[in-house]
């Protein structure tokens, strides 16, 4: 009996990271000089081209948030599925799906075929471990910051598009995106 326990635990345990591979999680940041991402809970500069392009990019999708971040937010963003990460067990937002791991988060995404993590700093963290691809708007400009986004091993990631542009108000800034390197084990 324990054994078929132990069997039926395996298998799910499989299943559920089968399911999850078979979604690309994408990591979407805007970053300052400095790494920095936010200050005071919310973002440090005002770029209406990158929240536009951010809505076009996860319209339709899950997108999957920290706690913080959703309370910056403080609203439901429509035609996105928003998934909350939270240790509080009795954390509950109607209209959202709420867990409590990112492993948590990307399987009950699993029928998506890109899911968005969208932070901020300690979702990021443990996300980039996970990720496939990486949106990164790079926001050419020095502001203060209490949110950083993490350290990443860039040999694990291709430069595959960089684009520059500059603001309506003035602000340079570049859209970015890695995919993480495809190891060939067979060289
Ligand atoms: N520039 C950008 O692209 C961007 C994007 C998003 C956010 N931001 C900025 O980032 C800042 C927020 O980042 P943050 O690091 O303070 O907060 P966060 O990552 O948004 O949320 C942190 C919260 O997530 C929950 N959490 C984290 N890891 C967990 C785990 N393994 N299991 C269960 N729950 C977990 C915890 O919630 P509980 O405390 O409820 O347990 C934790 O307090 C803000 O300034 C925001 O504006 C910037």
């Amino acid at each position: 009996m324990i054994l078929k326990c132990m069997v039926i635990n395996a298998t799910n345990q499989l299943l559920t990271h089968l399911a999850y591979k078979m979604t690309q999680l994408t990591i979407i940041v805007a970053v300052a000089n400095k790494n920095v991402i936010g200050i005071n809970n919310t973002l440090p500069w005002h770029l209406p081209e990158d929240l536009k392009r951010f809505k076009a990019l996860t319209m339709g999708h899950h997108i999957v948030m920290g706690r913080k971040t959703y309370e910056s937010l403080g609203r439901l963003l429509p035609g996105r599925t928003t998934v909350i990460v939270t240790r509080n067990k009795h954390y509950q937002v109607e209209g959202a799906v709420v867990v409590h791991s990112i492993e948590q988060a990307l399987s009950v995404c699993a029928e998506d075929d890109e899911v968005f993590l969208i932070g901020g700093a300690e979702l990021y963290q443990q996300g980039f471990q996970h990720a496939d691809k990486l949106y990164m708007t790079e926001v050419h400009t020095d502001v203060e910051g209490d949110a950083f986004l993490p350290e990443f091993d860039l040999t694990q990631w291709d430069e595959v598009a960089r684009e520059s542009h500059q603001a309506e108000n003035g602000l340079a800034f570049s859209y970015v995106t890695y995919q993480r390197r495809v190891i060939d084990k067979s060289a």
